[in-house]
Parts: structure tokens; C-alpha cells; sequence
């Protein structure tokens, strides 16, 4: 069994749906759900799921010991990033090196960088009159939304699309592919880590 934390500050209804992709049949397991905001609708979510999930603070992540010490607690292979907008504490990046995934609302490296979230990111697309939108799901390193890019798909944007109608079709777009995408990486990625 592969277990997975995604780490998730908002809605997370990419993770619920990731979750239950793999509730069935799979041998890649949700099995924590990390947040950095006890706010946050997505601790609603894990609880229907019956998965854990646990809040930590800025100091938290800022320090990384103690969330790597629940990684390793719960034996996590491999993290899922799912609309979480902290960086990942420099520990847990050298811990899980080419194990942390992302996925961003646009095409990067447009629209890309601090700040650039959810409905700042369609807002933009918007006012610079793109033709095109899309996902990018990419590796996590130091820098926001600058790791390997390992999968793109794209969706048009029409002239009358307001940022909320790009947003729309961008999350269809990432319950479509996110899944799968971390299937198949998980698939080709050298577990079990130390
Ligand atoms: C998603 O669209 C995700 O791509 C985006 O936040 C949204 C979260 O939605 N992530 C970023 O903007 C990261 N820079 P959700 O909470 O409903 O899954």
C-alpha cells in the first residue's frame, strides 16, 4: 500500500475527489489530510471521508519538524499538493524528493508565483484577454510552481468567459486529470522511501 497526504488549505474538493478515486480498488491510500487553516471546508470533507486531517500553524510550517514527524507517524510515501497555498517546509522537500506534487489553475509558467491562487489566477487570464487556459500538474521544489512540469491540459477561453466560467472549466479540467496523473507518477516513482 502507498499511503498519500494531501496537504490542503480551502474547499478541497480536488482532494475529495482524489480521494475517492482511490477509495476503490487501488493500492494507493488517502490516508491523512494536512491544512493549514483549522477553517478551512476541506476538514469537512475529510471527515465524511473518515480521513484524518490535521491543522498546523504558520510556525509549523515555517519550522517543518513537526509535520514531517506526522508524515513519517503515518507512514506517508508521497504528497499531494490540492489547493494548498504554504510553501513546504525545506525538511519535508528533502525528505520526499520527486514525491510532492502540484497542481496549479493555469499554464504555467504563466500566471504562476506568489499570490497567484484560485480565482486571482482566472482574474488574470482574464484582463491579459488568453485565448487559452488549462492545469499544470508539476513537482514541488523551493520555489512556487517552478518544479518539472510533468502534465498540461488545456481548455479555450472565450471572449464573454468571465473568471468565474474559466474557473469552472479549469476545475473540470484538474477532476479529470489530477487522479490519474498521480497514479501514474506514484506508479513510476521508487517507493518506499526512508
Ligand atoms: C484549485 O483550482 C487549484 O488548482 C488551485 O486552488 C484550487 C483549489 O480548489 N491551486 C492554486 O491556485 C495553487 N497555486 P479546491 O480547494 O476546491 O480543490
Amino acid at each position: 500500500m502507498v499511503n498519500v497526504a494531501i496537504f490542503a488549505s480551502g474547499n478541497g474538493t480536488n482532494a475529495e475527489n482524489i480521494a475517492k478515486y482511490f477509495s476503490v480498488n487501488s493500492d494507493i491510500k488517502i490516508t491523512l489530510i494536512v491544512s493549514n487553516r483549522s477553517d478551512a471546508y476541506v476538514h469537512e470533507r475529510a471527515k465524511k471521508l473518515c480521513i484524518p486531517s490535521i491543522t498546523y500553524n504558520k510556525s509549523d510550517f515555517a519550522d517543518g519538524s513537526a509535520i514531517l514527524k506526522t508524515l513519517k507517524d503515518y507512514e506517508i510515501d508521497f504528497i499531494v499538493l490540492a489547493g494548498f497555498l504554504v510553501k513546504v517546509p525545506e525538511s519535508i522537500l528533502l525528505s520526499y524528493p520527486d514525491r510532492i506534487v502540484n497542481i496549479h489553475p493555469a499554464l504555467l509558467p504563466k500566471y504562476g508565483g506568489k499570490g497567484m491562487y484560485g480565482d486571482h489566477v482566472h482574474q488574470a487570464v482574464k484582463d491579459s484577454g488568453e485565448a487559452q487556459s488549462g492545469i499544470t500538474i508539476h513537482y514541488v521544489n523551493e520555489n512556487y510552481d517552478e518544479g518539472n512540469i510533468i502534465f498540461q491540459s488545456y481548455c479555450d477561453v472565450l471572449p464573454n468567459d468571465t473568471p468565474d466560467d474559466i474557473a469552472n472549466k479549469v476545475h473540470s479540467l484538474e477532476y479529470e486529470h489530477y487522479p490519474k496523473i498521480i497514479e501514474k507518477t506514484i506508479k513510476n516513482t521508487p517507493l518506499k522511501i526512508k
